[in-house]
């Protein structure tokens, strides 16, 4: 496995793949790896030529006080993952490479409309910063493929919102859910939780995997499933911002007439903001 820590090296070894007619898919991640980050690794390794994995802490996709200071480093046991994993180039940059004119009045990529509603209402300019990085490494890479993982399905669309408005000629790959046995999304804010509190945290997937059973069975309001959920959610001492029944491609509010939706959440337990989500594709649409 070779390492890039510089945008003129990245730029060199993909092209010298390129040339030889290889094709290329990119991995995005903040490191603190875990299977849901490999199973990204490995379904890019079956689709593409070369795989790169990123790995960035992104600064200005965290908000004043939230836990850019701590997110969990893990390099070491990364590189061994990764190796393990059969990676072909690691990009690592530090932040001068990706922001050489820092981060206060640099250029900004925002998705309108998306990127202000579920987790963007709570965390504002955060999808602002995710897709302004993917940006400058799809850019940088020139990907085919780059592959994003459905647990933080509001940051795929987003992505895919931006590499079709700005033509950007790579195809963005989603990929399903990585859960821990008892159904926790995998996250590195799980290492946030306690021991009692990681016990706890089952009960999101429990809670939406109940509100989505009610959802396809279409004999109940929406509203009445999403305040239940939320009280569920509180009474086991978690904090929820949202759960809510949405549309799957543009996240608006499900009503009438839809027949594709999501039912989202995003709750904090102790110190760590915890999302999950499940699609729920109905079968027939949503009456009047
Ligand atoms: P990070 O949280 O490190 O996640 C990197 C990728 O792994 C994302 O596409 C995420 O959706 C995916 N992922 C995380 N947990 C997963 C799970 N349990 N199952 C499947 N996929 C999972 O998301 C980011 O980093 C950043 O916002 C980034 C896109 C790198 C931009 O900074």
């Amino acid at each position: 496995m070779d390492t890039s820590f510089d945008l003129k090296s990245l730029r060199e070894r993909v092209q010298r793949w390129k040339s030889a007619g290889l094709t290329v898919a990119l991995v995005p991640t903040m490191g603190n790896l875990h299977e849901g980050h490999i199973s990204l690794l490995s379904r890019a390794r079956e689709i593409a030529d070369r795989t790169v994995v990123s790995i960035f802490v992104n600064p200005i996709q965290f908000g004043k006080g939230e836990d850019y200071e701590n997110y969990p480093s893990t390099l070491d046991d990364d590189l061994n993952k990764l190796e393990r994993a059969g990676l072909d180039l690691l990009f690592a940059p530090n932040l001068s490479e990706l922001y050489p004119a820092g981060t206060e009045e640099d250029t900004r990529v925002t998705v309108p409309a998306l990127s202000d509603i579920l987790c963007g209402e709570y965390r504002p300019g955060h999808f602002s910063g995710v897709a302004t990085v993917v940006i400058k490494l799809l850019t940088n890479v020139q990907p085919d493929y780059a592959l994003f993982g459905e647990k933080d399905y509001q940051q795929v669309q987003v992505i895919r919102r931006m590499v079709r408005d700005l033509l950007v000629p790579t195809e963005i790959v989603a990929m399903p859910i990585i859960r821990e046995a008892d159904g926790l999304a995998m996250s590195s804010r799980n290492s946030y939780l306690d021991s009692e509190q990681r016990d706890t945290a089952a009960l999101i997937f429990q809670t939406l995997t109940a509100a989505a059973a009610l959802v396809r069975e279409q004999s109940r309001a929406l509203a009445d499933i999403e305040a239940e959920a939320t009280r569920t959610l509180a009474a086991a001492g978690m904090r929820p911002e949202y759960f809510s029944v949405r549309r799957q491609d543009d996240l608006l509010p499900a009503g009438a007439g839809d027949q594709n939706l999501i039912v989202l959440v995003a709750a904090w337990l102790g110190s760590a903001r915890l999302i999950d989500n499940i699609r729920v594709d109905l079968d027939r649409p949503i009456k009047d």
